[in-house]
């Protein structure tokens, strides 16, 4: 019996061993700085990461690599879902890629196409070259060559390892910008790992070490548009176009803002038109051919994140949105005088006129004839003074019973007029300032307005749209112009249209109709694939949450603050409340009426109160 006791516990420590991991191998130095470099950057913020494993010819497997390999899945798959690839794949499955290739060729066998979805995406690679450089020039000339292809797939994230035969790991990174703005790749070596310890703080071995652009300079093409963007001075002086604090609006100072923060310098193009419609024959080229074909590398001026154009550009994040509205000239109803007149139609006022007429004509036939006087003046201003609500001489009175019963009837019929004018006054006053305007387009359409714009429009008709290269200023001057009678409308963003109200505030009349078209989310085109793209979105998120760019708008956008022109004379039921001062001296007047009338009556009995009330 103890016998098989003692086999069983023989047996349980035998199954124990077995379960045992087996001993870890001695990890390289390259694996160690590879595994604290995803502890520290990857495992943390992401669930999943891609791992390639590339040679020159497919087959032919690196035995370092392998170990490599599995000593890596070993580790990191317990944290985090690892897709590994033996070979190149189509497309790259996540935001951080480790890659094992012991040769420049071995990284030329990725090619993957570079989709729209991948010019969204931003990738870090972490890229071990297994293989051991003899010397130092060979090293540096493979991490070069393969820094050139990272730089055809757009990917300034980049970290490359590579351990020096004496076990020293050294850790690069490239640069594009260079003190010569030559845009060649240039190596750095950011981070040195020996004897277990990186030299540096993770900050400088992180995959976005910060992009600064040394100064260099980048063409920017503007399309001019306040308050987006504008230019305090000649524009087509190459002078004074050097002198970029001249450039302004919410675009302009976020640009100015980001080469500042990116440390780049701005070459300001010449002013570019959009060149919208192709179905304008003349040989138009403008700001989008400028980044497309030339070389400018930044496009500002309310730039559209959803117009069709944006897949031929890389763009960043909305910084602000603007609603695209239809603009149209708003014509007042009346004038200030017109609107005393309004409570009555024409043939009231005429009778009432003639009716004053008749009066005066009798009052004076009647003095001719009795009294053989002739003062018809006088008699022309009682009537006049009683119409405007004087009460009446009781001298001029007429005498006689006859033309008192006239008189009397007529007293009657200007109370009852003025009444019901004063009522009526009230109402008209109440009455909205403006005609009618359309509120959606729908009804824009249906009365036939013309729309003056740069391109046709889906939801316009065609045989109503009449295309032009003007810009907003022009088109909005041309509405204001041809002023209620033109039946013109043209769309513009709402931000614009109040910068334009702003700057003619005592003569435009152009206001939009409610229903707005859609919410444009503004923001920089850059050349497709640009490297700047990622950065450039990191800082427009930053500076959103800042209220920086809160501020800008603050500045320059004044449809964000004020109320369209429209708005200010609407009818909307007057509140109680605003009645509450009169309320309040009524109540005064009444109680200090009541308290005179109780006085009076005591002061019947009082002697000494009596000498107050005489
Ligand atoms: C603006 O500058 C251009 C080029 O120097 C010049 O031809 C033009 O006359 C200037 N315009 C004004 C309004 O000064
Ligand atoms: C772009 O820049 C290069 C180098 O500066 C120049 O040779 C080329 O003419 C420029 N292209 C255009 C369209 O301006
Ligand atoms: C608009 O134009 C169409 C065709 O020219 C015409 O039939 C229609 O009566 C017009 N509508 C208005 C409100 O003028
Ligand atoms: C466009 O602008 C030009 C010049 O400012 C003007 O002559 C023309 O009438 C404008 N066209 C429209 C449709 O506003």
């Amino acid at each position: 019996m103890l016998q098989h006791l003692w086999l069983l516990l023989a047996l349980r420590c035998l199954a124990m061993g077995a379960l045992h991991p087996p001993q870890p191998e001695a990890m390289t130095p390259l694996v160690a700085a590879t595994l604290q470099i995803l502890a520290e950057q990857v495992s943390p913020s992401q669930s999943t990461l891609a791992v390639m494993d590339l040679t020159p010819d497919a087959g032919h497997r690196d035995h370092r690599q392998e170990q490599l390999m599995s000593t890596i899945l070993r580790t990191m798959g317990s944290e985090m879902a690892l897709r590994t690839f033996q070979k190149p794949p189509d497309a790259i499955p996540a935001s951080y890629v480790v890659f094992l290739v012991n040769s420049a060729q071995a990284f030329n066998t990725l090619s993957f196409h570079f989709t729209d979805v991948h010019s969204t995406r931003e990738f870090s690679f972490l890229i071990l070259l297994t293989r051991r450089m003899s010397s130092r020039a060979e090293r540096l000339q493979v991490l070069r060559d393969i820094s050139r292809n990272c730089v055809r797939f757009h990917t300034a994230n980049v970290v490359m390892l590579t351990e020096k035969s004496d076990g020293v790991v050294l850790v690069y990174g490239y640069r594009m910008f260079n003190m010569n703005c030559d845009l060649s790749v240039n190596l750095e070596l950011i981070d040195v790992y020996e004897n277990g310890l990186f030299r540096h703080g993770h900050e400088a071995r992180s995959f976005n070490r910060g992009l600064s652009l040394s100064g260099c300079p980048l063409r920017v093409s503007w399309y001019p548009l306040a308050p987006f963007v504008f230019f305090n001075g000649n524009a087509s002086d190459p002078e004074e176009r050097a002198e970029i604090e001249r450039l302004s609006g919410i675009d302009g100072e976020l640009i100015k803002l980001l080469a500042h923060i990116f440390h780049f310098r701005i070459l300001l193009d010449e002013p570019c038109d959009k060149c919208l419609s192709l179905d304008i024959k003349d040989d138009c080229s403008g700001c989008f051919d400028q980044v497309i074909y030339s070389n400018s590398s930044i496009l500002i001026g309310a730039m559209s994140g959803s117009h069709q154009h944006r897949s031929h550009f890389s763009f960043t994040s909305s910084y602000h949105q603007s609603s695209l509205v239809f603009i149209m000239h708003m014509s007042s109803q009346f004038g200030a005088v017109a609107q005393l007149v309004v409570p009555f139609s024409l043939p009231v006022w005429l009778a009432l006129v003639a009716s004053s007429l008749l009066l005066i004509l009798v009052i004076w036939l009647r003095n001719r004839l009795v009294c053989r006087q002739t003062v018809s003046t006088c008699h022309a201003l009682h009537v006049l003074t009683t119409l405007m609500g004087n009460p009446l001489e009781a001298r001029s009175l007429p005498r006689s019973g006859r033309s008192r019963i006239l008189y009397a009837g007529w007293l009657l019929l200007v109370l009852v007029l003025r009444v019901v004018y004063q009522g009526k006054l009230f109402d008209s006053f109440r009455l909205p300032y403006h005609k009618a305007l359309p509120t959606e387009i729908s009804e824009l359409i249906r009365a036939n307005y013309t729309l003056i714009n740069q391109e046709y429009l889906d939801y316009y008709p065609r045989e109503l749209t009449v295309l032009t290269r003007n810009g907003s200023k022009d088109r909005f001057d041309y509405i204001q112009g041809s002023g209620k009678e033109g039946k013109f409308t043209t769309t513009s963003l709402i931000a614009t249209m109040a910068s334009y109200n702003m700057m003619h505030w005592s003569t435009s009349r152009l206001t939009h109709i409610k229903e707005h078209i859609f919410l444009y989310q503004m923001v920089i085109y850059l050349r497709r694939y640009s490297l700047l793209k990622f950065a450039f979105d990191r800082k427009i998120k930053q500076l959103l949450s800042a209220g920086i760019i809160g501020y800008f708008v603050r500045e320059f956008d004044a449809s964000q603050y004020r109320k369209p022109l429209e708005e200010d004379y609407e009818v909307s039921p007057i509140p109680l409340d605003s009645f509450c001062g009169l309320y309040y001296v009524s109540a005064i007047w009444l109680s200090a009426a009541v308290l005179a009338f109780i006085l009076e009556l005591l002061s019947q009995r009082i002697s000494w109160l009596r000498r107050f009330f005489e």
